[in-house]
């Protein structure tokens, strides 16, 4: 029976026989969640399927035996187990279980997704089916782009007008206030987070073994906050669902402006239990030079003072004041464009690593095909699921190698996108490649056809749980 995981493990050694699933008992840590998710009955101790810790498996890895009389999964933190189930998943989704040796540990401890929850706005539910839908993958930080242009997406007790009065927009329309429809939170439910919502979302991804990064975007981005505040602006802004970028800035030398930022990070800080705190940085367009030095040098001041590790798109790195450590998010292409390498090798230079997420190849906003229904057609798109497997992130930026970087993160930004099934179909397939590059070690990866022969058995997995994709013949 061949066997087929995604994203690859590091060692796979095919038993023979198979082990029954059906009636099986399931004993150890997160014995619940392989109860919800493969229908197996919760025994205190000596289940059929034994789940413990402490095995010697490689940080985030896992071991799996599988054999006719049983099934051991061990690892040295929950972390690794919660991986190790997920392969489990795999194999178990056409039928008896094949006997099978596995050893697995990941490439990067920073696996991501990004979904950006402003130019559509998704509610609570949704967020936690897309969580389930990362985990699968094995992706262990969601990035929640929470502010734009088009709205600002989070409660902050401070600054009650960005929600009551920068919320109420969304690309094409959400009617004052009210949701287009678009996520399964309803037509009457407001577009944003209420702070005890975000904590409900960062709790379940937590029992997912995932990280919230929260991203608050600035200083462009930021018309929803200028229309909330209109002194946080140069001048006055009108609320905006379109999907032009680079045409809003915060007032750069205004005092209010700080204040503002010291008001959000803080609230921010105090709902996100994880390390990082996203600052954007990114499409400054209507910034100068001049003042966007000075503004990045004096924000990133601010939210380092609350003790996170920042991270800002590469543009950030233009800035030499960067508090030491602070993530690089590349978002250039796969053949870097003007400047993007030498704004995310400052970065390293200033103590910091890289998170790469490459336009034209990581991000699942474009399009599968020309003309197609969902997606745009930008950064060299439309963007082919073989495009999105075929490439390293080691061998993009010269002087950025396995070394300096934290990871690989796939974005989608949702100007296109309009419920959680729209996110689902551009997501997957290209996702699992994404998600490949991210946790698979280079040895473990072999040609994209091996790939592209694999994902059946995650297909399976998908259409069992109801969650939608591109058709992988398509
Ligand atoms: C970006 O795509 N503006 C980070």
């Amino acid at each position: 029976m061949s066997i087929a995981i995604v994203p690859a493990p590091v060692s796979v050694v095919p038993g023979d026989g198979t082990f029954t699933l059906a009636g099986a008992t399931v004993s150890g840590p997160l014995a619940e969640y392989l109860s919800e998710t493969l229908g197996l009955a919760v025994v205190e101790s000596g289940g059929d399927v034994r789940l413990e810790l402490g095995s010697g498996a490689a940080p985030g890895g896992y071991t799996l035996e599988v054999a006719p009389a049983g099934i051991r999964l061990a690892a040295d933190a929950t972390a690794g187990l919660f991986a190790g189930v997920q392969t489990l998943r795999q194999l178990a989704a056409n039928g008896p279980v094949p006997c099978v040796s596995i050893e697995d540990h990941p490439r990067f401890s920073y696996r991501g997704a990004m979904l950006d929850v402003a130019r559509h706005f998704f509610g609570v539910a949704d967020v936690k089916r897309y969580i389930d839908d990362i985990a699968l993958l094995k992706f262990n930080h969601l990035h929640l782009h929470l502010t734009d242009d088009q709205g600002w997406r989070l409660e902050i007790l401070s600054r009650p007008e960005l929600t009551a009065k920068g919320a109420t927009t969304q690309v094409g329309g959400g009617g004052g206030g009210r949701g287009s429809g678009g996520g399964s939170g309803g037509f009457d439910a407001p577009l944003f987070y209420t702070q005890d919502e975000y904590r409900e979302i960062v709790a379940y991804a937590a029992s997912r073994f995932i990280t919230i990064v929260p991203e608050i975007d600035m200083p462009g981005h930021t018309n929803a906050a200028i229309v909330a505040y209109p002194e946080l602006g140069d001048s006055p802004a009108e609320p905006y669902e379109g999907i032009e970028v680079g045409f809003s800035s915060l007032a750069i030398r205004s005092e209010s402006t700080y204040d503002f930022i010291e008001d959000v990070v803080r609230e921010v800080v105090g709902l996100t239990p994880g390390p990082y705190l996203h600052l954007g940085g990114d499409e400054s367009l209507s910034t100068t030079d001049e003042d966007f030095l000075t503004f990045i040098a004096r924000a990133t001041a601010i939210a380092a003072a609350h003790g996170r590790t920042l991270i800002g798109w590469h543009e950030m790195g233009r800035s030499r004041d960067l508090p030491a450590g602070t993530i690089g998010q590349y978002w250039s292409f796969t053949t870097p464009q003007e400047g993007a390498a030498e704004h995310t090798l400052s970065f390293v230079e200033q103590g910091g690593r890289v998170i790469m997420s490459p336009a034209d190849v990581a991000y699942l906003d474009i399009a599968y095909e020309p003309d197609a229904a969902l997606g745009l057609v930008w950064a060299n798109g439309p963007t082919s699921l073989e495009q999105a497997y075929d490439w390293d992130p080691a061998d993009i930026v010269p002087g950025i190698g396995e070394e300096q970087l934290l990871g690989v993160e796939a974005p989608l930004w949702t100007e296109t996108v309009r419920s959680i099934g729209d996110a689902e179909y551009l997501a997957f397939p290209r996702m699992a490649a994404v998600a490949e590059i991210a946790w698979s070690p280079r040895g473990a990866r072999q040609s994209f056809a091996d790939f592209a022969g694999r994902l059946g058995s995650i297909e399976a997995v998908w259409d069992a749980a109801g969650i939608r994709h591109r058709p992988l013949d398509g």
